[in-house]
């Protein structure tokens, strides 16, 4: 499994802060997985560049897409609605439970706007910006994770094999 992490922070892609969610997810995937990643960025919150960026990703292959940041209300934040042009197919339950789960611990969890959905071989899953956020839904999500990706990425492997006999 090949894996991107893109970080969309204004202040981060300006340099004006050191980021510390993309080493705290490439720390918990090393330790907990052994999928490659092969992606890591850091983009401001414009809405071209952030479709442009997970387009060519998936495009390049990458099979889970974890971006960092901007699911909020800010007039920037608009994630959620530049993964919503890319994705082919939603899985709302994956946002909704990883919600669910983050309002056990903080109220402001409903103020996150993330979302999940699927473009071709690619899950694309929304979290928030602050790295407590990030190990608090990834702790939640990766124990589903490689029965998510064995299925959307073996289902097309074989959809594909289908289609050429
Ligand atoms: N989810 C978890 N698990 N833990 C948190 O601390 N913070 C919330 C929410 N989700 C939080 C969380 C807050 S304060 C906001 S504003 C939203 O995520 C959106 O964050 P973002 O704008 O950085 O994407």
């Amino acid at each position: 499994m090949n894996v991107g992490i893109l970080i969309i922070s204004d202040r981060g892609s300006r340099g004006e802060y050191e980021d510390k969610s993309a080493p705290l997810i490439k720390e918990k995937l090393n330790s907990e997985t052994n999928w490659a990643i092969t992606h890591t960025q850091i983009v401001p919150d414009e809405l071209d560049i952030i479709v442009e960026t997970l387009i060519r990703w998936c495009d390049e292959g990458v099979n889970l897409l974890l971006t960092s940041g901007g699911t909020g209300f800010s007039p920037r934040d608009i994630t959620p609605e530049a993964t919503k042009k890319v994705i082919e197919r939603e899985a709302p339950g994956l946002a909704e439970a990883v919600r669910m789960d983050s309002l056990k611990i903080t109220k402001h969890a409903m103020l996150s706007r993330a979302v999940a959905g699927i473009r071709q071989q690619t899950l694309i899953i929304n979290m928030p910006g602050n790295p407590k956020a990030v190990r608090e839904n990834l702790e939640f999500l990766l124990p589903v994770l490689p029965h998510a990706l064995d299925l959307l990425v073996d289902a097309q492997d074989s959809e594909q094999q289908h289609r050429s006999v």
